[in-house]
Order: C-alpha cells, then structure tokens, then sequence
C-alpha cells in the first residue's frame, strides 16, 4: 500500500512543541511555512498505529493503569532488533525508559564520578552537552573533523582523551546528529578499540538507527563483538522512526548485568519513569505491521534529500548540503554567505521563514551551518526554499 506523504498537514492549532517554537518566534507566519527544525515529522501517523491504538482502547478489557511491559511488546522487540538490525538481544537486557534523553542525562550519572569527563563529538545533538555538564561531571569535546564536507573522527585526540583515566564514558551518536553520517564498520571497531583499552564505557545513542538512506548501512556497536557489548550502553526508541515521540517510549539495552543493575538502581533512585501503556502497545504496533509504512518513510527523505541538493545547486549554490547518510536531518553549509550566526538567523527565520536549527546549537563546528527537518511533503521543501532563493536573490 503506497502512503499519503502529500498533504500538509496544518499544526499551528496543535500541541506541537516545534510549532510552538516558531509561533514564539513570529506571530505572523505567512501562509505555508512550516518549522524544519524539532526532529519529528510533518507526517500522518502510519494508519496501523491509529487503528491498532484505538482498537486497543475500544477493547472491553483495556483499563489504562499503571502499565508494564507487555509480553507482547517486549517480543516485538527483540524480534525487530533481531530482523531489522542482526542484533540477537535477550529480554531481560532491555530497561524501559520514557525517552531516550532522560535515559542518557541517567547513564551519565549512574556511570560517572563527579569530576570526571564524558566525551562526545560536536556538532553533536545538543542535549549530549547538558547530560555531561550537570552533576558535576564535565564536556570533554573531540570535534569531528569536516573533511571536505564528509566528516571523520579525529582519532588522534580521541585516543589522547580516551587515554585520561578521568574519562570514563564515551557519548556517542550513531547514525549522527547532526551531520548525518553512519559510521562503519572500520569506524565503530576502531573507536570500540580505543575505548576497550582505555577502559571507556560506551553509551551509544542509536535512535536514528532505522533512518539509514540507500547505499549505507547501520551497524548496531554493540553487535561488533562480545567485548564490545559487554561495555556497552544502548539507547532507542521507536520514536524518530515512526513518529512517536510524543508517547514517550524509548529502551536502553545493557548486555552486562552489572551495568545493568546499577542502572536501574539509579532509575529507582530518582524514581524515573517507564514508558505508557499507550507507548508499548504503539511500539508493538510499529515495529509489527509497519515496516513498509518506515520503508517509504525512509524513500520520501532520499528524495528530499536530492530534492534540497538539486535545488540548491541550481538556484542558490551559496548553500552546500552535506552529503547525508542516515537521519532525515540534513546539515546545510551556509557559510559561503558571510554572516555571523546572529546574521545568518536573521536572514534564515526572520526574512525568509525559513525555519531550520541554528547549527551553532550543536557546538563547536556547527557555525555557518543549519540543520534542516526533511521528514515531510516535499511541496514544504520546495516552498521554503523559493523564499530563501528571494531573500538570497535580493540581499
Ligand atoms: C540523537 C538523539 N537522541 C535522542 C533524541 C530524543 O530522544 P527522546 O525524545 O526519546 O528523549 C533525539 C531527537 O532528535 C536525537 O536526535
């Protein structure tokens, strides 16, 4: 069945964090723009998950209680790591958690010391800098190196850092937000190397795992090998793939047991919360009936992705996408422009509505950058970009 990725669907009446943000912004946005920043989508629900949660509350026996994990959603799981990703878990290395923030902003204090460094590498999401900044435990930055335009791991400093004992974890995301890479193979073996012998935990955020574009393929870190996994944290969620982020409903699988339980014995403490009845039956439900609904998902950002790059290529060749390969996130090199970042916003949000994150949001390295949401018609796309061309056109 081919999905409806064509209407506009208008939000700005909703209870949408992301167009709330815009509405902050400006009171007075014209007709057809739409924010292209908060990564969740200008898409209709798959119709499985609507019609599958509504039977679910019609049923005579659903009362909505406080919930735990259904079999039936802990299977779908397993099954869908095991098909989707090649990663053979077993269940009771899952711990449910209400958002994948929360359960990083958590590992970070369950696996630390205060005084002690957690390594990430900007431009990274941004919430990866307050997880490490709070508590008492410190950024410890290893920014990527922008080769041309394809970005790498600047290996050298990452095993200086890796080396500091006051470095103990590693957070890390995979694909990468924001400059869309999905690291291979070599990548992950030599970063899971490095942080084996220096005795680094990994905690591998992996919510993006299912937006992989074609010619690219995610490889789960864990799955590298037993050593690996056995120092590993993971975290995903149906929540970007299938456009649930509101039901908050996430997991983190820990192979090792022992890192397992001090986890949850950190949950306990802080009395941190478990995903709804609501979320599991949706996640059940996706990761069940709606993985063609994800295969055209991911079809609809490829074309939008060529879609931006052929634009931008014939009418404003001052913007240069980035190659992208994983995430529906695309990152805009903006600097052949000359602007400041206040500059640049100005001219991106305040002339044209042309509502992409700020890439100075993600730290060092993401000056002169945006980062653009291509989760949704592509009509969207090309309207916003007609208004940068003008304001572009006219400066
Ligand atoms: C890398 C990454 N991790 C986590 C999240 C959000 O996770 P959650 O909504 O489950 O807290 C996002 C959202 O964009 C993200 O890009």
């Amino acid at each position: 069945m081919a999905y409806d990725f064509h209407s506009t669907i208008e939000r700005r009446d909703g209870s949408s964090l992301k167009w709330d943000q815009i509405l902050a912004y400006s009171q007075d946005l014209p007709d057809g723009v739409i924010p292209l920043t908060v990564a969740d989508m200008e898409l209709k629900n798959a119709p499985e998950i609507m019609e599958g949660l509504r039977a679910f509350l019609d049923h005579e026996k659903t009362i909505l209680g406080y919930a735990g994990p259904p079999e039936s959603y802990t299977e779908a799981v397993v099954h869908f790591l095991s098909t989707r990703h090649a990663w053979n878990i077993e269940r009771d290395w899952i711990v449910n958690t209400a958002g994948v923030v929360p359960a990083f902003y958590l590992a970070v204090q369950a696996f630390s010391n205060p005084g002690e460094g957690v390594m990430m590498m900007s431009p990274v999401y941004h919430p990866f800098f307050f997880a490490a900044g709070q508590f008492d435990r410190h950024v410890v930055n290893c920014p990527l190196i922008n080769r041309n335009g394809r970005y790498e791991i600047n290996w050298a400093l990452f095993e200086q850092l890796a080396s500091d004992p006051a470095n103990t974890t590693l957070l890390f995301c995979s694909p990468h937000n924001p400059v869309g890479r999905v690291w291979t193979e070599m990548e992950l073996r030599r970063l899971g190397d490095i942080c084996l012998k220096h005795d680094v935990l990994v905690l591998s955020d992996e919510i993006h795992f299912d937006m992989v574009l074609p010619g690219h393929r995610h490889i789960v870190y864990a799955t590298l090998g037993e050593a690996y996994a056995q120092r590993s944290v993971t975290f995903s969620a149906p929540s970007k793939t299938f456009n649930l982020a509101g039901l908050k409903t996430s997991y983190v699988i820990i192979p090792e047991e022992g890192i397992r339980e001090r986890f949850k014995e950190h949950m306990r403490k802080i009395s941190a919360g478990s995903p709804t009845i609501l979320g599991f039956k949706a996640c059940e439900i996706a990761y069940t009936k709606c993985l063609d609904w994800l295969d055209q998902v991911v079809a609809l950002v490829d074309k939008n992705r060529r879609f931006v790059e052929d634009y931008c290529q014939r009418h404003i060749p001052e913007i240069r996408p980035y190659p992208m390969e994983g995430t529906y996130l695309q990152w805009l090199d903006c600097s052949s422009l000359q602007l400041n970042d206040d500059q640049l916003k100005d001219l991106l949000w305040g002339r044209a509505y042309f509502f992409a994150s700020p890439g100075r949001m993600f730290g060092e390295g993401g000056e002169g950058f945006v980062r653009v949401n291509l989760a949704c018609p592509t009509s969207y796309l090309e309207n916003a970009l007609e208004r940068l061309e003008q304001v572009i056109r006219s400066r």
